[in-house]
């Protein structure tokens, strides 16, 4: 469903090519005084991630976690490679095609983009809205979504009223409202409790197990605890784990036949 093929980002003033340097200039240097942060933030990366999978994106702050679900949400664009998601190849997509595309997936930003000048229902409502679903449609799913994060008392409220945790469970019912086939999660646990933390992953997991494939980026080592998940690690923007060398060209996030998943549950796969 997912699929890089050695694909790399280089935000402006970092070096597309600095692969091929690997080792001379790693990390970035200082030219005249004026540090060169050199390596792109995606660098050569290849995996592919089955549909129905919870896949982890783990690495330290810095490592391109973030980056690299904006490539696949395609808010960034590679510098090279390729990016196919449910079999359409990014460089040969037309844009006018993409926001079709995008309606497949929901995100949950690092830092929840909720917005402040109107009532949770709205902020909820706003991918409807932008996907042009009717006003019959959208009464009715937003305060289905709200209820399933455990907000339904909360819809006229205003975001900033609201606890952190519930802030993420607000950007999480947004990010489902369309009922999307893919959830891109950004740290959607920082800033909160062990507890809250473990709430919003089992939310996902319960997501998961209705057939959405969830890609998460964390950090947080104690979310990955006792939940026995794929995961890619990327360090300094080249993919550490799995193994790249060890698997061939494609390094692979590849759960056979089922998805491994937390003992739990037991997933209900969808075909898509
Ligand atoms: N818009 C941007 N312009 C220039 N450089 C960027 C931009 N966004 C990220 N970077 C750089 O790209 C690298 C990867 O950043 P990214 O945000 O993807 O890391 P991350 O793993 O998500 O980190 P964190 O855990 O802190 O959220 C970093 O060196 C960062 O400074
Ligand atoms: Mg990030």
């Amino acid at each position: 469903m997912i699929e890089f093929d050695d694909v790399s980002l280089a935000y402006p003033g970092q070096d597309a090519d600095h692969g091929a340097n690997r080792g001379a200039n790693r990390g970035g240097d200082t030219r005249q005084g004026v540090r060169v942060n050199a390596r792109p933030a995606i660098d050569r990366v290849s995996f592919s991630i089955a549909s129905g999978a919870f896949t982890f994106l783990t690495g330290r702050s810095g490592a391109g976690k973030s980056s690299l679900l904006k490539l696949i949400a395609g808010l960034e664009r590679p510098s090279s490679g390729e990016i196919r998601v449910n079999g359409a190849s990014y460089s040969r997509l037309k844009p006018r095609k993409l926001p079709a595309l995008r309606r497949q997936m929901g995100l949950i930003f690092q830092d929840n983009q909720l917005l402040s000048d109107r009532s949770v229902f709205d902020n909820v409502a706003l991918p409807l809205i932008i996907g042009r679903f009717g006003h019959a449609d959208i009464q009715r799913r937003v305060p289905a979504a709200l209820e399933r994060v455990g907000l339904a008392a909360h819809a006229a409220a205003n975001p900033t009223t609201l606890s952190g945790g519930e802030q993420q469970r607000v950007g999480i019912a947004r990010a489902l409202v369309a009922r999307p086939r893919l959830l891109l999660a950004d740290e959607p646990t920082g800033n909160l409790d062990a507890g809250m933390s473990q709430e919003i992953m089992d939310l996902l997991l319960d997501f998961n197990a209705a057939g959405v494939t969830v890609l998460l980026a964390t950090h947080d080592t104690g979310l990955l605890d006792g939940h026995d998940l794929p995961r890619l690690t990327l360090a300094d923007g080249r993919l550490v784990s799995p193994d790249p060398a060890s698997a061939g060209r494609t390094a692979r996030a590849r759960t056979p036949g089922r998805p491994a998943r937390s003992t739990r549950r037991a997933p209900a796969r969808r075909k898509d």
